[in-house]
């Protein structure tokens, strides 16, 4: 059948995307004037893995799709889409992307990939997050995968901001996960939080790499150290992050994976802006 004005074929009462793989916005929440979390549709063809990142964005003033990698903070059976994101105020995607509302259309090209995967992991006892900053994204989704805990005996999440406010958002994920009706019984007890501040007081201050170096993580988990026997460790913040936990755990003996070659470790950079 053709279609003309008059006689028009009739479309299912949805709204129709009007960017190249658009997606919508269906919820937004503030943390701090740094920091918002937001999800939308998910495309029905999109299949990831938890830990993944996609490029979205939105549409420049000069009508070129301005896109940045995005870890996505959802697990892969989530019906939706998360992503957790920092404000730049110059920042060319994110001075815009702070002002998204329900209802509003993202660019998201489905096409996941990235290093902070359970594949590019050799099998062991503990599992390590390493996140600072919105590097905790990728974690968000990881955490609520069943397969990390049926991976692994022991996972810990540290989470480091600089003030109290910027842990929220994984502080109540965290809480919420044990009473989760889908992942809590996987949960049960093997996860541990372990959030720090370095700019406002807390009951834990330090960045994560000096208490890892002085031994005071070991110390409150009752662990003896990390070792690659039974310790494997997926990292996400800044550079300086990645590189200064790069060196530590290569003095546990640690070697760094990738997708092709599973080992001990894994890296990846969080979005800056
Ligand atoms: P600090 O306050 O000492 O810079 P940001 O918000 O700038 O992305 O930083 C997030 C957190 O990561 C902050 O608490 C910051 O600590 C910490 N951080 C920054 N660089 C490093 C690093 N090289 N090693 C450990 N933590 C870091």
């Amino acid at each position: 059948m053709t279609m003309t004005e008059q006689n028009p074929v009739t479309e299912p009462a949805t709204k129709v995307p009007s960017l190249p793989d658009a997606q919508t916005v269906t919820h937004v929440r503030h943390y701090t004037d740094r920091l918002f979390a937001f999800r939308t549709t998910r495309p029905r063809s999109l299949r990831f893995r938890s830990g993944e990142f996609v490029m979205i964005g939105l549409m420049g003033d000069n009508g070129k799709p301005l896109l940045r990698a995005y870890s996505i903070a959802s697990p892969s059976w989530d019906d939706e889409l998360e992503f957790y994101s920092i404000k730049v105020q110059d920042g060319p995607l994110t001075s815009k992307l702070q002002h998204i509302q329900p209802g509003d259309e993202i660019i998201l090209r489905p096409k996941p990939v990235g290093t902070l995967v359970h594949d590019a992991l050799l099998p062991g006892k503990r599992l390590w997050f390493f996140a600072t900053g919105t590097g905790f994204a990728p974690f968000a989704s990881l955490l609520r995968d069943p397969e990390t805990y049926e991976r692994f005996d022991q996972v810990i999440v540290t989470h480091t901001c600089r003030d109290v406010a910027e842990l929220t958002y994984s502080q109540e994920l965290v809480s919420g996960l044990a009473e989760d009706p889908l992942i809590g019984e996987f949960v049960g007890d093997k996860l541990t939080y372990y959030p720090t501040t370095t700019r406002e007081k807390s009951p834990k201050m330090g960045r994560i790499t000096h208490l890892l170096q002085d031994g005071t993580v070991f110390g409150d988990l009752g662990i003896d150290g990390i070792s690659p026997e039974t310790d494997r460790a997926m990292v996400c913040g800044s550079m300086g992050l990645n590189l200064d936990l790069k060196e530590i755990l290569e003095g546990f003996g640690l070697e760094e994976g990738a997708n092709s070659d599973p080992k001990h470790y894994v890296v990846e950079k969080a979005f800056v802006g």
